[in-house]
C-alpha cells in the first residue's frame, strides 16, 4: 500500500532548515492560525492540571463538552442535535478516519474532490475503501459537476482547503438529494461575508466533522468532533474506542472555555484580522501576476495558478524557497487535476510578513 507524502511537510522542514541556518523565512505555507488561544482557555487548562489526575476519559468525550457542541449548533445554525451524537476525537483527523470507515462500509464507494485536502484519499487508500476521483476546474469555480455525480457517497469540505471556496446552500441540497455526505466543516466560523452552511441544516442523515484547530486557534491541543446520526453512533465509538481510547483529557476541559461568551466574541474579532490578511494576500499575489480563479471566502488560503512561471509546482516552491526565503505549498499535495500549476498561499501570518514576503517574491519574479 502506498500512502503518499504532504508535501507541504517537506517544504517546512527545508525552510526549518534554512531557519537553523540563519536565513529569515516567510511562512505562506503551513495551515495552522498564528494567534495566541484566549487566556481563559489558557488558564483553565492550568487550574485542570494543577487539581486532577489526567486519567483517560469516555472515548467518545466528557459530556459537558458534547452538550455545549449540542448546543453551539442550535444557536449557530439553528439544528437541533443531542449530545449522544457528538463524538469528541484527538482533532478532527481520527474523527474522518472513523466515518469513513463506516460510512465506506455502508456505501460501495466514496467521492471526493481534486482539488481537495489530501488526506481524504489518502485515508480512502489506506482503508481500501473504493474512492471516486470528482474533478472540478479552475473555469467553473471549482463547483461540483453535480450532474455528473454518481457516487453513493461523498466527503465534502466548505470552506475549502485549498481553494476558500464555499459550496451553497442550493449545492449541498442537491448533493445530499444524491448522496449520503460527509461533510468536513473544519474552517466554519473562518469566513468573509458570506456564511457557510452546515449539512445539518439540509439533512440529519450525514456526518459532520468540526473541531478546535482552526477557528478556535487550538491545533496543537488535538481536539475535534464529529456528529454522526443515531445508526452510526455505536460504531464510530467503537473504533475511536481502538484506536484512540480518548481524547486529551486538559485539551477537553479547556475547550469547554471556548464556548463562553466573551471568548467566542474574542474569536469573532480576529475572523476581521483574517479578513484583512485574506484581502492583502489576494491582491499581492494577483499583481505578482497570478492568476486566482476562485476568490476565497473562506478559511486561509488563496489557491493561486502558477503556470505563468512554471508547470512544476514542487520544483517552483523549492526555487522560490532557495531564492527569496519564502515558504508556499506547491499544488501537488491537492490532487493531481493540473495541480502541478497551482501554489497554495496561506495568510496565517501578520501583515507585515504578508508584505514582505510578497515583496520578495516581487524582486525576484517580476
Ligand atoms: C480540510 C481539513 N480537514 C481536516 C484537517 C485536520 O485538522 P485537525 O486534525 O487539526 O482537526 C485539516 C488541517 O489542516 C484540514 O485542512
Amino acid at each position: 500500500m502506498e500512502i503518499k507524502p504532504f508535501y507541504v511537510m517537506e517544504i517546512l522542514e527545508r525552510a526549518k532548515e534554512l531557519e537553523r541556518k540563519g536565513r529569515k523565512i516567510i511562512h505562506f505555507e503551513v495551515g495552522e492560525p498564528d494567534l495566541p488561544v484566549p487566556r481563559k482557555v489558557k488558564e483553565e487548562a492550568i487550574k485542570a492540571l494543577n487539581r486532577m489526575e489526567m486519567k483517560y476519559t469516555e472515548s467518545a468525550g466528557i459530556l459537558p463538552l458534547r452538550e455545549k457542541i449540542a448546543e453551539y449548533y442550535y444557536e449557530t445554525y439553528n439544528v437541533g442535535i443531542s449530545p449522544e451524537q457528538v463524538i469528541v476525537t484527538p482533532g478532527s483527523s481520527p474523527a474522518l478516519l472513523a466515518v469513513l470507515k463506516v460510512v465506506g462500509e455502508k456505501f460501495s464507494e466514496i467521492a471526493y474532490t481534486d482539488p481537495g485536502y489530501p488526506c481524504y484519499k489518502n485515508m480512502i487508500n489506506f482503508l481500501k475503501i473504493k474512492g471516486r476521483r470528482v474533478v472540478t476546474s479552475a473555469k467553473d469555480g471549482f463547483e461540483i459537476p453535480i450532474s455528473e455525480m454518481e457516487s453513493p457517497a461523498m466527503i465534502i469540505n466548505s470552506p475549502a482547503n485549498p481553494t476558500g471556496g464555499i459550496l451553497s446552500r442550493e449545492t449541498i441540497e442537491k448533493l445530499s438529494e444524491k448522496c449520503f455526505l460527509i461533510s468536513d466543516e473544519i474552517y466554519h466560523g473562518l469566513t468573509y461575508g458570506e456564511k457557510a452552511t452546515s449539512v445539518l441544516e439540509v439533512t440529519k442523515e450525514c456526518c459532520v466533522v468540526g473541531g478546535f484547530s482552526k477557528f478556535f486557534l487550538m491545533t496543537g491541543w488535538r481536539v475535534g468532533w464529529v456528529v454522526v446520526p443515531k445508526w452510526m453512533v455505536k460504531e464510530v465509538t467503537a473504533i475511536l474506542q481502538n484506536i484512540v481510547i480518548s481524547p486529551p483529557t486538559v485539551s477537553q476541559i479547556a475547550a469547554l472555555k471556548c464556548f463562553d461568551s466573551d471568548v467566542l466574541e474574542e474569536l469573532k474579532e480576529n475572523v476581521k484580522i483574517f479578513e484583512k490578511r485574506r484581502n492583502l494576500m489576494l491582491e499581492g499575489v494577483q499583481e505578482l501576476g497570478f492568476d486566482v480563479p476562485v476568490e476565497p471566502k473562506g478559511a486561509f488560503y488563496v489557491y493561486a495558478d502558477s503556470s505563468r512561471f512554471s508547470d512544476d509546482s514542487y520544483s517552483f516552491v523549492l526555487d522560490i524557497l532557495g531564492n527569496t526565503g519564502v515558504a508556499l505549498t506547491p499544488g501537488i499535495d491537492f490532487g493531481e487535476n493540473g495541480t502541478n500549476k497551482y501554489v497554495r498561499f496561506s495568510y496565517c501570518t501578520d501583515e507585515n510578513k504578508i508584505i514582505e514576503g510578497l515583496e520578495r517574491l516581487y524582486r525576484y519574479l517580476r
